[in-house]
């Protein structure tokens, strides 16, 4: 199951840093300038990075199996579509249809025990 956290604010998602454990991805949606944003949280060798949930190859979101981001031995992030490969601290496309370019971060901040992920800056 998902971690679910009550949101105040549409434009910010938080969790507790605990309910993603090393090698594990939770999913989100923000409301960023009225447009929904799709993401999803890596936690990948106990640091948290955030991307958008959209493939740069043509745009699928990376699941196609809910929170499905990572191969088998976590280390890399993979598009269910067509197979690119994405390092999970970078969020760089290693090798697939888009080789050398990247996953769309989001900005991620810690919060005491709580990972915070906000819309980009405009
Ligand atoms: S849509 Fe992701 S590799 Fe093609």
């Amino acid at each position: 199951m998902l971690p679910f956290r009550l949101m105040t604010d549409p434009a910010q998602w938080r969790c507790a840093a605990a309910d993603v454990r090393p090698g594990h991805t939770a999913k989100f949606r923000l409301e960023c300038g009225g447009k929904r944003v799709h993401g999803f949280v890596v936690n990948h060798e106990g640091a948290f990075h955030a991307y958008v949930n959209r493939c740069p190859h043509v745009g699928t979101p990376l699941d196609l199996w809910e929170n499905e981001f990572l191969s088998e031995d976590a280390r890399t992030i993979v598009c269910a579509t067509h197979g690119a490969v994405f390092e999970p601290a970078t969020g760089r496309c290693i090798a697939g249809p888009c080789a050398g370019d990247a996953l769309g971060t989001l900005p991620l901040r810690h919060e005491g025990e709580h990972v915070v992920v906000e819309c980009p800056q405009a």
